[in-house]
C-alpha cells in the first residue's frame, strides 16, 4: 500500500509486506519514544484528537506520538462538547475540521462511523475505534508486541498460538487482530468465549479460508495449556443494552498466578488491550500476575507509541527524514537508569 497520504480505518488494507515494513519503521522510533533523542521533524503539523467515546490510552497515546515527533495535539472528547449534538453530521465536522489538522485521530461508538468521518475529509484519518467493528493501530501494536516477545524466544509470528478470551462479539480489538493474522502462515486460534458472545462468524470463516486453524472453547483453564500467548479482554459492557445483560457474563474468565501456573506452558505471555476490568466481579487479568515476567501488558502500550510514530511518520512522508532534524535530549532522563 502507498502510506502517504492514506486513511487508516481497517486491517484489510494492509498487506504482509505493508505490516513488516510498519514494524521496521516502528523500531527506528524507539530511540525518541525512550527520550533518547528529541526530533522536531514534524514542527508546525497538527493532529485534531477526536474521541466521542471513553479512551485514555488510545487517545493519550496518539497525542504523545504526535507530540515525541515534534507536532502539536487538539482535543476533541464526547458528544457534549462537540457541535454534533447540535445535529451537525460527521461528514461536515470532516469537512470542517480537516481544514484546521493535518491528520485526524477519531473514536466513535458507531461501527462504520470513521470511514463515513474520512470520505469527506481533506486530510489523512486514523481509526481510533468504531463501535464494534475495528481498532486497527491496537491490531497492528498487539502484532508487534507479539513479535517481539516471540523474538525473544528465537521464533517469528508465523507458527503462532494464540487463545483470545472474553468478549470476542463485541471486542473490536480482536475483530482486527482476527483479520491480521490472516497474513501469516501456520497459525492457530483458540477463541474462549460464552457462546452468546463468540467471534462474529464472519471473521472466524475468513480465518478459516486464510487457513488458520481455528477452535472454538468455553472452558479457559483446558483452553489455555498449548498456546504461546493469552489474549484476554473485557466485557464490553458499553455494548450491551443494560448493565445486567453484560453483568452475566463479567467474571466468567479469570485469569490469576495460580492458573497460570496449573495451566498454562511455561513461559506463556499474556496480552490484554486495556483496561483490564480490575473491579472484583470481573478481575479478568488478576493483579498477582503483575509480578510474572511474561505479563506485556504494560509493554503493550509501550509498543503503541512506536507503532502509532511509525503510522504518523510514513502517512505524513517523513520517514526519511525523522533523524535529520533530531537532536539529543537535554533533560535528565529516568529511563535510562
Ligand atoms: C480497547 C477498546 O477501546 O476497544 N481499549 C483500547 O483501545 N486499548 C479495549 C476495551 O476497551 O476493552
Amino acid at each position: 500500500m502507498n502510506f502517504t497520504g492514506a486513511h487508516i480505518l481497517s486491517i484489510s488494507q494492509f498487506q504482509r509486506s505493508d505490516v513488516e515494513y510498519l514494524f521496521t519503521v516502528a523500531n527506528q522510533m524507539e530511540p525518541y519514544a525512550l527520550r533518547k533523542r528529541v526530533t522536531r521533524v514534524l514542527e508546525g503539523a497538527i493532529l485534531g484528537n477526536m474521541f466521542f467515546e471513553p479512551s485514555t490510552r488510545t487517545r493519550v497515546s496518539f497525542g504523545s506520538a504526535f507530540n515525541l515527533l515534534g507536532g502539536e495535539v487538539r482535543e476533541t472528547a464526547g458528544f457534549e462538547s462537540s457541535a454534533l449534538v447540535k445535529g451537525e453530521s460527521l461528514q461536515d465536522t470532516a469537512r470542517v475540521l480537516s481544514g484546521f489538522s493535518d491528520v485526524i485521530c477519531m473514536r466513535h461508538p458507531q461501527a462504520g462511523s470513521v470511514a463515513d468521518f474520512a470520505s469527506a475529509s481533506r486530510v489523512p484519518v486514523m481509526n481510533g475505534g468504531d463501535g464494534a467493528n475495528e481498532h486497527p493501530t491496537q491490531a497492528l501494536l498487539d502484532l508487534y508486541t507479539i513479535a517481539r516477545e516471540l523474538k525473544g524466544k528465537g521464533r517469528g509470528i508465523d507458527g503462532l498460538r494464540i487463545a483470545m478470551i472474553g468478549d470476542l462479539r463485541h471486542g473490536r480489538t480482536v475483530h482486527s487482530l482476527s483479520k491480521l493474522l490472516c497474513l501469516y502462515s501456520n497459525i492457530q486460534v483458540i477463541l474462549i468465549s460464552p457462546r452468546e458472545l463468540a467471534l462474529p462468524e464472519d471473521i472466524v470463516e475468513q480465518m478459516r479460508a486464510a487457513g488458520l486453524a481455528v477452535t472454538v472453547s468455553e472452558e479457559l483453564n483446558s483452553s489455555i495449556a498449548n498456546v504461546d500467548i493469552v489474549y484476554s479482554t473485557r466485557i464490553q459492557e458499553e455494548r450491551f443494552t443494560t448493565k445486567e445483560e453484560a453483568d452475566l457474563y463479567r467474571g466468567k474468565f479469570r485469569l490469576n498466578q495460580a492458573i497460570y501456573t496449573q495451566y498454562c506452558e511455561p513461559n506463556t505471555v499474556i496480552m490484554h488491550p486495556l483496561p483490564r476490568d480490575s473491579r472484583s466481579d470481573a478481575n479478568e487479568l488478576d493483579s498477582d500476575l503483575d509480578s510474572n515476567p511474561n505479563l506485556a501488558i504494560f509493554r503493550q502500550t509501550d509498543n503503541g507509541l512506536l507503532i502509532r510514530m511509525a503510522l504518523f511518520a510514513l502517512v505524513l512522508d517523513v520517514v526519511g527524514k525523522v533523524d535529520q532534524y533530531s537532536h539529543d535530549v537535554r533533560w535528565y532522563n529516568s529511563r535510562q537508569n
